[in-house]
């Protein structure tokens, strides 16, 4: 073998079965280049193309990406509106060829806060690629960790006055089922580019366990070869969930 394809069956080995990533950096991106914020967010647009066809080659079964935060309402109107916009246009572009790649998108966040036309184009999006057995993209817009652990609370809530939940059977498991990410496997790794070192109100509840890796490439310059060096750099780390590192080499062992 190759030493590049055996280089490249061993990241296969240690894909992570769900990938995260905060896309953070677009502003300076553009700052850097004397333009507006806008064609950072642009560039960017093309980094997600990139960064979804490349996780949908190694083998990842989920893909998630923070586009917009709960907090990001509160930037300048202007913003705001470009990126709904921005959103708006790349899903009625890119939906027919993701649906083409066999992906399945799947949005979660408070849509209520979110244009009727986008929350429509989310829906069709989402109606079109249900049955795809490829990747699953995830798109967090208008989405906090915050918000999705209070919109549980409240579903369980109602459910237990409605007599559909038994208070006493809540517990881990069943909070996960009612959270957004219901169904799919929690994220292995968590990537945040721009070079800040916050969660900024992300997944909350399922990235407990994640691996984080935080790098300072800005959104727009991360593509394919950074995707793969963060898969690399997952391959490297040993994830003990609570045990010692002993007990976690019988079971690698096993
Ligand atoms: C990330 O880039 C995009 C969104 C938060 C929507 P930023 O716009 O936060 O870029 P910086 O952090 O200002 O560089
Ligand atoms: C996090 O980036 C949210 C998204 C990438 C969508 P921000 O740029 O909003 O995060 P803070 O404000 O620096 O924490
Ligand atoms: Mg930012």
């Amino acid at each position: 073998m190759s030493d590049v394809s055996a280089e490249r069956n061993d990241r296969r080995r240690h894909v992570p079965r769900h990938i995260a990533i905060v896309m953070d950096g677009n502003g300076r991106w553009a700052k850097a280049r004397m333009m507006p914020r806008q064609a950072g967010h642009r560039a960017g647009a093309e980094s997600v193309r990139q960064v979804v066809e490349a996780a949908g080659k190694m083998g990842v079964e989920v893909l998630t990406l923070f586009a917009f935060s709960s907090e990001n309402w509160s930037r300048p109107q202007e913003e705001v509106s470009v990126l709904m916009d921005l959103f708006l246009r790349t899903l009625e572009k890119e939906s027919v060829r993701l649906h083409e790649h066999n992906v399945r998108i799947r949005m979660i966040g408070d849509r209520a806060r979110l244009s009727r036309r986008l929350q429509e184009q989310m829906a069709s999006a989402e109606a079109l690629t249900a049955d795809n057995t490829g990747l699953t993209l995830v798109i967090a817009a208008s989405y906090g960790g915050r918000w999705d652990l209070a919109r549980a609370a409240r579903r369980m809530a109602q459910d237990a006055r409605d007599g559909q939940l038994d208070p006493n059977e809540i517990n881990e498991q069943c909070m996960t089922s009612y959270l957004s990410l219901d169904g799919l496997p929690e994220p292995d790794l968590l990537i945040r580019t721009g070079g800040e070192k916050r969660i900024s109100n992300f997944l909350l509840w399922h990235l407990a366990y994640a691996e984080l890796l935080f790098v300072d490439t800005l959104w727009p310059d991360f593509g394919t070869d950074e995707l793969h060096a963060a898969v690399d750099a997952f391959a490297g780390r040993e994830r003990r969930f609570g045990m010692t590192a002993e007990q976690v080499e019988r079971v690698g062992r096993a």
